[in-house]
This record gives C-alpha cells, structure tokens and sequence, in this order.
C-alpha cells in the first residue's frame, strides 16, 4: 500500500480525469471530491508531507521557511495535465491578492496557522446594473462571500469553476500553509493541455465606482496587473517517495 500522499495524489487524478472531450471520466465529481476532502483531512504534515517540526517554533515545521525575502513560498508536490497538487507557505502577515481559478476546481486544506479566505464566484446577470463598464474585458462581476477564517482543524475549503473561483488568502496571526489541489493546473505555457493557455489574472475590487453601491454583495472587479508586493519562491518536497508517480500518472 502506497503513503497517504501517493492516496491523496492517485484519488486526484481519477477524480479529475477527463476523456477527448473534456467531461470526467468518473461523472460523480462533488462525490469524489468529498472522498478527496476526507483523505487531505487526515493528512499528517510530519508523516505524511516530511514537514517535521521546528523545535523553537513548535507551531510551524523547519522545512516550510524560505530563507529568502519572498512573502509566500511553494512546494510542489505533483503535477500532469489533470491536477497540481502543492503546499503555500505564507509569511506572518503576507497574502496572496485577488485572483481568479477560471474553469477549474480546487481544495484547499490549512495544514498549519490560521488563514482568512475571502471568496467571490464570477457571475453574468445582465440587467443587473446599468453599469457600462462591466461589459468591457477587463472587468467582471461577481458575487463577495463573508471573510471565512480556517485553521488546521477545519475541512478543506473547495471551489469549482462556476462557485468561490475567484478569493484572496492572508495570514492571521502568525506564518500558515496550505495544501492546494487545482484542477485542471495552471498552464500559462500552454504546455500542458496542447497549447491550450490557461493564466492566473489578479483583480482589484472596484465596487464604488461607476455608480455601484459598495457595500452589495455583488461586485465588480478589474483586472490587474500582480501587486508588486507579491512574489513566491519555491521550496523541495522532502516527504515520502512519489517519483514514480510522476512516471505512471503522466
Ligand atoms: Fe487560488
């Protein structure tokens, strides 16, 4: 029998698989995607992911501190066509701005720390606004969920490609990680998918302005350009052995 990981990794490719035309293989997603969310909440960091413990900071592993300026770090994990598997490790008071998951589902499990999400899910209702601006490219309207804040004990937060798709991530009170699975990755390259680009876009919330209320629910946000104030650097998974993984999922 396999680590937890490699379970973790293996349930994430059949859960997101997808045939020549782009439905799942296994058609019962939020069903496996539950099963997923059961499997990351019994996640061992030390055990399972080598994030072992630092004996001055008892509450955050060694390996999870980049020794470098940027404010948020990842470590990959596992990545093929069908999904990105990773651990984001935030500074104490660093964030991860507004950004969008366009087409893609997500789960997101806090392995230490605590992290306020705010989320957003992208909508089209004409008729909603008479704002004209919406209809350029560059903004979107979407509906603004509470600030939720979760920990290490909480189930892992999900998104998919039509709810939460768009949120930013901060810090509470101290450094925090999380596990993310996106699927399908990111490809910016378009290198993995047949030349199919699929970016990353920040926005900024701009309710306010042109004549929407800003204190509605519904929002409107504009594209931006990265907030120089964030960059990732990359750290090296040392947990259990998955190489071969990389070899048999591809
Ligand atoms: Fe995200």
């Amino acid at each position: 029998m396999g680590s937890r990981i490699e379970n973790v990794i293996r349930t994430a490719v059949q859960t997101f698989a997808t045939k020549p035309n782009g439905s799942f293989v296994n058609a019962n997603v939020s069903h496996n995607m539950n099963i997923l969310r059961q499997l990351l909440s019994e996640i061992c960091p030390a055990d399972d992911l080598g994030l072992t413990r630092y004996s001055g900071q008892p509450r955050f592993p060694l390996n999870l501190f980049s020794s470098k300026a940027a404010p948020v770090s990842y470590m990959e994990i596992f990545e093929n066509q069908t999904v990105s598997i990773g651990i984001f490790v935030l500074k104490d008071g660093a964030s991860i701005p507004l950004h969008d998951h366009v087409g893609m589902y997500g789960i997101l499990k806090v392995l230490y720390g605590s992290l306020n999400v705010q989320s957003y899910s992208s909508i089209d209702l004409p008729g909603q606004t008479n704002s004209s601006i919406v209809h350029q490219p560059q903004y979107l309207k979407a509906r603004r969920f509470p600030i939720s804040c979760i920990n290490e004990k909480d189930s892992p937060a999900v998104l998919s490609p039509s709810e939460h798709n768009l949120h930013t991530i901060w810090t509470v009170g101290g450094p925090a990680s999380f596990l993310d699975i996106l699927a399908p990755p990111y490809d910016p390259s378009g290198t993995l998918n047949g030349g199919e680009v699929r970016d990353c876009y920040y926005y900024s919330d701009v309710a306010g302005e042109d004549g929407m209320p800003s204190n509605s629910e519904i929002r409107l946000l504009k594209k931006t350009s990265c907030p120089p104030s964030f960059w990732c650097d990359s750290l090296t998974y040392c947990g259990p052995d998955i190489k071969h993984l990389q070899h048999e999922l591809n």
